[in-house]
């Protein structure tokens, strides 16, 4: 896969000059769109349920703000025409290549913007929308970040522990691993990792260090299983990835994005206009479960009180009883889906 250009801070080129109004529209490669993605693949998770949900209008705007490798994105773009228009985010440069070249063929309808969806409202303003029609945010990590042995994701390939989505951005999983105190360590691993083990494994990371940097994801893996009783090595699981996952995720401040987002979203909704969240881990699906409630139901008045007096106006609705989760078939054949769960909610 081609490797995109790195440096600059995720925002640099469509923040830079309101005058460049388009200059952030990457280059969409013409020809051979389907030259990278035979070999990286990424199965898009609930994508039917994902469009359906967002109610598309041909004429409409709308937000992709995890592009990926724009499976999600191509099926809002070809539900629009002429008049419509896709702002499609992502933080990994490599993402808005791969998927650029995907989407080429809706280059007049597409704007690609490199960036974090935590700073929606920048990314909004500064592509001249106010509000959009709808907005997909499908979470976490792309299967070619995770299959990409040169990321540092895997804990089955050895490469130089990174983790970064955005290779442009400073924190990796090295200084992480490396630099953040224990308790610290312990912290991510219980809470992000749900680890039971975490201090084992907390301290084991540290007296490892105390002799010599972790350097790859293998070595950092064999601390982790060495770390672990025998009861914890025999789990169906590999012993490291509960581990990785809560380091990725503190890489990335994927749970401080993710409310960032949710503080600015239904502002940035027309009214109707519909916001799809796909989680894949229980704290994320908190943090995007409890923001809407408290945008649906935020009133703080006393039950017994007969009115609202406390000023609060909803500005989310949930749509559907239940969050949707991906069919027995979709994680049949896509066993990444198997933890995905949608919430849809509708500006008020
Ligand atoms: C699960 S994949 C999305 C797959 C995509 N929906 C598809 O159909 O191909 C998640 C993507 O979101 C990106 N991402 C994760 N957190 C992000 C954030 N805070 N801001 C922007 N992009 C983010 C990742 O880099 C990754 O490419
Ligand atoms: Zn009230």
């Amino acid at each position: 896969m081609k490797l995109a250009p790195q440096g600059g801070s995720g925002m640099d080129e469509a923040s830079s000059d309101a005058g460049r109004e388009k200059a952030e529209e990457i280059e969409m490669a013409q020809n051979g769109g389907k030259r990278n993605m035979d070999k990286l693949s990424h199965t898009s998770v609930l994508l039917r349920e994902c469009v359906e949900a967002l109610n598309i209008r041909p004429d409409g705007v709308y937000v992709d703000g995890t592009l990926g490798m724009g499976g999600h994105s191509l099926e809002i773009a070809r539900r629009l025409d002429r008049g419509g228009r896709l702002i499609a985010i992502d933080r990994d440069r490599r993402a808005i290549e791969a998927a650029g070249e995907r989407l080429a063929e809706y280059r007049d309808r597409v704007t690609l913007v490199h960036g974090n969806f935590r700073d929606l409202s920048m990314i909004l303003d500064e592509q001249g929308v106010e509000k959009a029609d709808g907005m997909l945010f499908d979470l976490g990590v792309s299967s070619p970040q995770l299959d990409d042995p040169e990321r540092g994701f895997s804990y089955m390939a050895d490469a130089p522990l990174d983790m970064r989505m955005d290779v442009s951005e400073s924190l990796t999983a090295w200084f992480v691993v490396n630099k953040w105190p224990e308790e610290r360590l312990r912290q991510i691993l219980y809470s992000y990792g749900e680890e039971r083990y975490a201090p084992r494994i907390a301290a084991a990371i540290v007296r490892r260090r105390e002799q010599a940097p972790i350097d790859t994801t293998l070595e950092l893996a064999e601390v982790i299983r060495d770390a672990m009783p025998a009861a914890g090595r025999r789990e169906k699981q590999h012993p490291a990835k509960r581990s990785f996952q809560a380091i990725r995720i503190a890489v990335n401040d994927e749970l401080g994005a993710v409310s960032q987002l949710m503080e600015e979203a239904a502002d940035r909704l027309r009214p109707g206009g519909r916001l799809a969240v796909v989680c894949f881990h229980s704290l994320e699906s908190r943090i995007v479960k409890n923001a809407i409630a408290a945008r649906e139901n935020g009133c703080t008045c006393p039950p017994e009180f007969p009115v609202c007096v406390c000023g609060f106006r909803p500005t989310l609705k949930t749509v559907g009883r239940k969050p949707v989760f991906p069919s027995e078939a979709e994680v049949e054949a896509n066993p990444r889906a198997r933890s995905a769960v949608l919430r849809v909610a509708e500006r008020v």
